[in-house]
């Protein structure tokens, strides 16, 4: 290996791990010399504090879909800091049934969880800006952190994270690409896999289940995070993004989700124009959900940006854009 590589990695190594920082004073002091680090880690102001991504941490992983892979991108403080955020609060994961629109438990999302807030606390903060810095794509474009348990035998079966109706895609709201973060090690199973991705099993994973050998499969590491784009660089839709969470067969699965959108949320979620904000909008409006549940579908008539509804296009509250 190159001696500068070398000197540059082991440096970033200890600036990413601080258990590990103690020791920093028994090596060599060359290897303190910060300038050494320069050329191979990208740093990036937010708000007065210095976000680090190291491109040497990063493997392609395939290009069908573009998808990449950070090793050690979580310290194992800041995957157990997002766990005991979520732990207590896990719910049922629900699948929104694409006929009525209802939410309803499925065999097809058998996991627990719960949505954080953005930016709930400073190390929350930290983690979104990281992944901002190494997707180059706003803060602001991206969904709270998901935070997702599987159990032994459960699964999300392959789903494609674009949304597929016309009205979100008119919106400008399509799914960018996705970071999940593997927040545990699992001992069997548990892996994301990319049922139609021509690229070949991950060569470095000599274990993986048979779900995920039907594809492309990527093993969960505690402190990993995998990259996939769901949009071609034309911002067509991209089918070899489809994906899954193989079951898992032995240990526990601890994941967060980072959904990365076109436009920033506040203007998906809260647009004030006559759009739906939600996918299943026409499916709920069909089902008869305008009436049933108005204060969520169409929002109080006062009219102020707080109080808009969610379906107002598909509610036919208001006019559509000309
Ligand atoms: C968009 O890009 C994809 C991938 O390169 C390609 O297969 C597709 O034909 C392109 N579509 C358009 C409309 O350019």
């Amino acid at each position: 290996m190159d001696s500068r590589f070398f000197l540059a990695f082991s440096l970033c190594f200890l600036c990413s791990f601080p258990l590990f920082a103690r020791s920093a004073n028994r090596l060599p002091k060359l290897l303190l010399d910060d300038t050494k680090t320069e050329d191979s880690v990208i740093r990036m102001k937010m708000d007065g504090s210095s976000i680090k991504i190291d491109p040497t941490r990063v493997v392609q992983l395939s290009s069908q879909p573009r998808a990449f892979l950070y090793k050690g991108f979580l310290s194992a403080e800041e995957c157990q800091h997002l766990i005991d955020l979520a732990k207590d609060y896990l719910e049922q994961s629900l699948v929104v049934d694409d006929i009525t629109g209802a939410s309803r438990s499925s065999t097809d999302r058998t996991s627990t969880g719960m949505f954080l807030y953005k930016a709930q606390d400073d190390i929350v903060a930290g983690i979104e800006a990281k992944i901002a810095a190494w997707t180059f794509l706003p803060v602001d474009n991206g969904e709270p952190l998901q935070i997702l348990r599987y159990e032994n035998g459960q699964q999300y079966v392959p789903h494609f994270d674009f949304f597929q109706d016309p009205v979100n895609v008119a919106a400008g709201g399509h799914r960018i690409a996705t970071v999940l973060l593997y927040l545990s090690n699992v001992e069997r199973g548990g892996e994301t896999v990319f049922p139609d991705s021509p690229a070949k099993v991950f060569e470095e994973n000599k274990d993986l289940s048979d779900c995920s050998t039907t594809g492309y499969g990527v093993k969960p590491k505690k402190g990993d995070a995998l990259l996939f784009f769901s949009l071609h660089p034309n911002v067509t839709t991209d089918p070899t993004s489809y994906h899954g969470s193989c079951p898992v067969i032995e240990g526990e699965k601890w994941s967060a989700t980072k959904w990365i959108h076109m436009l920033p949320l506040d203007e998906i979620w809260r647009n004030p124009d006559c759009v739906d904000e939600n996918e299943h909008c026409s499916a709920w409006a069909k089902a008869g959900e305008c009436e049933k549940n108005p204060g969520y579908m169409v929002g109080s008539s006062l009219g102020s940006k707080e109080e808009l509804g969610y379906c107002r296009l598909s509610c036919k509250a208001c006019s559509p854009p000309s």
